[in-house]
């Protein structure tokens, strides 16, 4: 997947269309339940929903809140193995039993983060948060 993630960045500068094709790529090869990402918007201190695949979701999770929100607070990636176990996990859909957030860096900075959402609990370990971190560093 890391390959086809390369060639999809080489030569591509816009962000959002990285972004949009990382999802197609990830909901093809693993068929999450829901993959996208949230953009960072600085003045308003919130995620908005930006590229996805999957069903409708949450547009706006406050800085702090969720784990998409918690993730960005902490600059670290969060791995959830059952969701009901995380606090003030934000459900956008029902179906969603294990998740996995990691943040997207451009230099020190957090612009956005990648959102995983699984119908099945435990779905995400360290292996993934390996990949997908050297994932989304294709984007800065
Ligand atoms: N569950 C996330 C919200 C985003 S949706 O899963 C697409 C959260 O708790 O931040």
């Amino acid at each position: 997947m890391l390959l086809s993630a390369r060639s999809i960045a080489k030569g591509e500068t816009n962000i959002i269309a990285k972004m949009a094709n990382f999802c197609a790529l990830i909901q093809s090869e693993f068929h999450f339940w829901w993959t996208g990402f949230y953009l960072v918007d600085n003045a308003m201190r919130q995620l908005i929903v930006g590229p996805f695949q999957g069903p409708l979701a949450c547009m706006r999770i406050e800085y702090g809140k969720g784990v998409c929100g918690s993730a960005w607070k902490a600059q670290k990636t969060i791995v959830v193995p059952d969701v009901k176990k995380f606090p003030g996990h934000i459900a956008c859909s029902e179906e969603s039993k294990s998740e996995i957030v990691v943040p997207v860096f451009s230099g020190a900075e957090i612009i956005a983060v990648l959102d995983i959402d699984s119908d099945q609990l435990s779905t995400f370990d360290e292996i993934d948060q390996t990949y997908l971190e050297d994932l989304v560093r294709l984007l800065a």
